[in-house]
C-alpha cells in the first residue's frame, strides 16, 4: 500500500476512535448535567470537548452521525414528570469566545442577507435553565423544561410557585395561545443562603446556583420548589395563534414587558458591532456586581424578518450567538490540604492547587472553610477538583471529580494539636471550627498584630504583613504594646539589613500617629473575639473609657441594645487574661488614647439632644435607657442644667425632678420617652 494512503487511513481510524470516545464523555457529562443536576467537570472543559469534537466532524464529514451530540440540543427529558412536546424546537447556541469570534459570526450572517447594516440586540446570557410557558386565553397552560429541544419536562406544577411569573395576563389583542421562553435562575445571595442551611441541616451541597435552580423546579413537591429563591427572565416569543406578529425583537421585548414578564433591565440594542464588542466586553468585570450568574452576552439580529432570512443550521440559528466569558471554573489537582492558625486561634483549612490559570489569573490556593464543609463537598487529597473564582473572592473549591479519585484517598481530618505551637485544639459548644485556645500561639500572636495595626484599627501606615513578621521574628515585638517602645531601639532597627533611617523614622512616626485614634479603634485593636467595628464603637461610646469597659460586669455590657451574651462574656473573658490586661497598660504607658473624646456621639437621631435620666424605670433600666440614647447621638448628662433638654423621670424620683420643674425643663415619663423615641424611628 501506498505510504500516504496508510498515513491517511491511520489518521481515519485515530479520528474514528477519538469521535466515538468524545461522544461518550459528551454523553456522560450532559447527563450528569442536565438529568443528575450533578456536574463532574467545569462547564470551560465541556466546551472543549465538544469543541474538539466539532472540529474533527469538521475534518471528516463523513464521521457525523445524526445522534452526534453536535446534532442535538440538551439531554432527554425526564419520564415522570410528564412530557411536553414543544411545537416549534429551543434551539440552541453557537458561541464565541472573544470579539473575532462575533466578527466572524457577523461576517457570515452579512453575506446571507448581503447587508452590514442590521441592528443587534444583545442580552445577558443567564446561566440558568430554560423554560417555556403555553399561554391560553390568558391563562399559564403549560410550563416546560427545554429537555431534548423538542421534548421537555412538563414543571407547570412547580413554576407556579415563582411568584413573578404572571398565572393571568389581561389585555386587548391577546394572542389566542403563545409560548414564551426564558430562563429561570436561583440568586446567588438565596444559594449561599441555601447551601449554608443544607450544611448545617448535614445535606449534600448544591454545587452552583444553576444546578440548584435545575433541581428545584424539577421537585415533585411543588412546596419544595415554592420555598427556593428562584426568579426568571422573559426574552422570547415561541410562537403565538393569532395577534399581531411582531416586526422586531426589541418589540417583543416591550410587549413582554407590558404583559408583566420580567425582562432583563440590562438588555441593549446596537447598531454596529464594534458597540456590541464593547458592549461584550464590558461585562467581564461587571457581571459579579449582578445577584445572578450570567456566563456571556447573547447577541440577537434585531429585525425578525432577516432571522427568518438567516435561518439555522442543526439546531443553531444563525441569526443569534452567544459571547462567552472567559470561564470562572477549572479543573486541578488538589495537592495538599493545609492548616493556618487564626488571630483568634481558629484553624482554617486551605487547599493548595496545581497551579491553574482562571480568568486571567493564576490559582494556588483557595478556601475551604472548615472541616464540616470538606466532608460535606468530599474534597479529598490527590482529587481532581472543580475550582471557582469569582470577582475579587478568594477563589473555591467546588467539589471533587469522582470518577478521577485514586481508590485509596482519604478523608480529610483537622489536626488534634495546632499546627503551629502543638496546643490540644478545642470546639466550642454548636461551633463548627475548631481552636488554638493558647493565646500565646506565634501564629495567633502574628495575626493579631497584625490585625492590631490594620486600618480598621490603629492604622498604621508602612507597617505591613512582611514588616510585622520581621519585628516579631526578631524579637522587636510580642504585641501591639512594644510597637510604642520601638523608638527607643532604634539604633538595633537601622542595625537590620532592610531598614534604612528614612524607612526606619517614618516607621516610628507612624506608630506615634497612631497613639490618637478614638477609643472605637483601640478597642477594635485588641482584637476581642466577636468584637467588631460597629460593636466597638457601642462600647466606647457607652462606656467612654477602656478603664469603663474592664470594670464593667456582664450585666452591665448586656443591657446595651444589640450587645448580646456571647459578646459580653467574649469582653469579660478577654479583660479576665493577664496578657490583654498587660496590652492594655502598655498602651497606656505609651500614652496611647483610652478614652472617647468629648462630644464623641455618634450622629443619630438624637444628636443634639440632652438628657437626664432619674428614678426607676419599668420597662428599660436607667443604664439601658442612658445606652440608647447615646447609640442614637443623644448626651446624657448626669444633673441638670440649662442644657438640659429632657428629664425623663421614672419612679421616686427626688432632687433632679425638683431641679427640672424650677428651670422649666421639659419633663418625659417612660410612655412619653417610648413615643419621643418612636417619633424618632427608634424601637425599643
Ligand atoms: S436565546 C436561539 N437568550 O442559553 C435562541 N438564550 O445556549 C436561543 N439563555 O437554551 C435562546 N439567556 O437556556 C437566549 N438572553 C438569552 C438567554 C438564553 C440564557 C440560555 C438558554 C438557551 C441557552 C443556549
Amino acid at each position: 500500500m501506498p505510504k500516504k494512503q496508510t498515513d491517511d487511513t491511520r489518521d481515519y481510524q485515530n479520528a474514528k476512535l477519538r469521535v466515538e470516545e468524545l461522544r461518550a464523555q459528551i454523553a456522560y457529562h450532559e447527563h450528569r448535567y442536565h438529568v443528575l443536576d450533578d456536574p463532574e467537570i467545569a462547564d470551560g472543559e465541556f466546551d472543549k470537548l465538544t469543541i474538539e469534537l466539532r472540529a474533527i466532524e469538521a475534518q471528516h464529514s463523513e464521521l457525523i452521525t445524526p445522534d452526534s451530540p453536535t446534532q442535538r440540543v440538551g439531554g432527554a427529558p425526564v419520564e415522570t414528570f410528564g412530557i411536553v412536546e414543544h411545537r416549534v424546537p429551543l434551539l440552541s447556541l453557537n458561541n464565541a469566545f472573544d470579539a473575532d469570534g462575533l466578527r466572524a459570526w457577523h461576517k457570515r450572517a452579512s453575506n446571507i442577507i448581503e447587508r452590514t447594516d442590521f441592528a443587534m440586540i444583545c442580552e445577558p446570557k443567564i446561566d440558568g435553565l430554560a423554560c417555556a410557558l403555553v399561554y391560553e386565553d390568558g391563562r399559564l397552560l403549560t410550563a416546560a423544561t427545554r429537555g431534548d429541544g423538542t421534548r421537555g419536562e412538563n414543571i407547570t406544577q412547580n413554576v407556579r410557585t415563582i411568584r413573578s411569573i404572571p398565572q393571568r395576563i389581561t389585555g386587548t389583542g391577546l394572542p389566542a395561545r403563545f409560548e414564551v421562553r426564558g430562563e429561570i435562575y436561583m440568586t446567588k445571595s438565596g444559594f449561599e443562603k441555601l447551601n449554608a442551611e443544607r450544611g448545617k441541616a448535614g445535606l449534600p451541597l448544591f454545587a452552583s446556583p444553576r444546578n440548584s435552580a435545575a433541581g428545584s423546579v424539577r421537585q415533585l413537591d411543588p412546596k419544595v420548589t415554592a420555598a427556593r429563591p428562584l426568579d426568571a427572565f422573559w426574552y422570547q416569543l415561541g410562537w403565538q395563534d393569532g395577534g399581531r406578529e411582531p416586526a422586531t425583537h426589541w418589540d417583543v421585548l416591550q410587549w413582554l414587558k407590558k404583559l408583566n414578564f420580567r425582562v432583563n433591565p440590562s438588555i441593549q440594542r446596537f447598531g454596529t458591532l464594534d458597540d456590541v464588542a464593547a458592549f461584550c466586553e464590558s461585562w467581564i468585570e461587571r457581571r459579579d456586581s449582578l445577584d445572578y450568574e450570567i456566563d456571556g452576552i447573547v447577541i440577537k439580529v434585531d429585525e425578525l424578518a432577516l432571522q427568518r432570512q438567516m435561518g439555522a443550521v442543526g439546531r443553531e440559528p444563525r441569526w443569534a450567538i452567544a459571547y462567552k466569558f472567559p470561564p470562572t471554573q477549572a479543573t486541578t489537582t488538589l495537592l495538599a490540604i493545609q492548616v493556618n492558625v487564626g488571630r483568634t486561634g481558629t484553624l482554617n483549612p486551605f487547599a493548595v492547587l496545581d497551579p491553574v490559570r482562571i480568568g486571567g489569573v493564576t490559582v494556588k490556593l483557595a478556601t475551604l472553610h472548615n472541616e464540616a464543609v470538606i466532608h460535606l463537598k468530599d474534597v479529598r487529597v490527590g482529587d481532581t477538583v472543580i475550582v471557582q473564582r469569582a470577582g475579587d473572592v478568594i477563589p473555591q473549591v467546588v467539589g471533587p471529580v469522582l470518577s478521577k479519585r485514586a481508590a485509596n484517598a482519604k478523608r480529610f481530618h483537622m489536626p488534634t494539636n495546632c499546627p503551629v505551637c502543638r496546643t490540644p485544639v478545642v470546639r466550642g459548644e454548636g461551633e463548627v471550627a475548631v481552636r488554638c485556645p493558647n493565646r500565646q500561639c506565634p501564629a495567633q500572636r502574628f495575626r493579631l498584630l497584625e490585625h492590631f495595626v490594620s486600618r480598621g484599627a490603629m492604622d498604621i501606615d508602612g507597617l505591613g504583613e512582611s514588616i510585622a513578621f520581621l519585628l516579631m521574628e526578631r524579637g522587636f515585638v510580642q504585641d501591639g504594646g512594644d510597637l510604642y517602645r520601638l523608638r527607643e531601639r532604634r539604633d538595633d532597627l537601622l542595625a537590620i539589613d532592610r531598614f534604612g533611617e528614612k524607612s526606619v523614622d517614618r516607621l516610628l512616626a507612624s506608630i506615634d500617629a497612631s497613639k490618637t485614634r478614638p477609643l472605637a479603634r483601640v478597642i477594635v485593636a485588641l482584637g476581642i473575639r466577636h468584637v467588631g467595628g460597629e460593636v466597638a464603637s457601642v462600647l466606647a461610646t457607652h462606656f467612654g473609657s477602656i478603664d469603663a469597659l474592664i470594670e464593667a460586669g456582664i450585666d452591665q455590657i448586656v443591657e446595651i441594645p444589640g450587645i448580646g451574651n456571647v459578646i459580653a462574656e467574649s469582653v469579660i473573658e478577654f479583660f479576665a487574661d493577664d496578657d490583654s490586661r498587660a496590652l492594655v497598660e502598655k498602651l497606656r504607658a505609651a500614652g496611647v488614647n483610652l478614652r472617647a473624646e468629648k462630644g464623641a456621639a455618634r450622629e443619630g437621631q438624637l444628636s443634639g439632644l440632652t438628657f437626664v435620666v432619674t428614678g426607676h424605670l419599668e420597662r428599660l433600666s436607667r443604664d439601658a435607657a442612658e445606652s440608647l440614647i447615646k447609640q442614637y447621638g443623644g448626651a446624657v448628662a448626669s444633673s441638670i442644667s440649662k442644657k438640659t433638654n429632657y428629664l425623663v423621670v421614672g419612679a421616686e424620683a427626688g432632687s433632679k425632678l425638683e431641679k427640672a420643674q424650677k428651670l422649666g425643663t421639659t419633663l418625659l415619663d417612660e410612655d412619653a420617652f417610648a413615643a419621643l423615641l418612636h417619633e424618632n424611628g427608634i424601637e425599643i
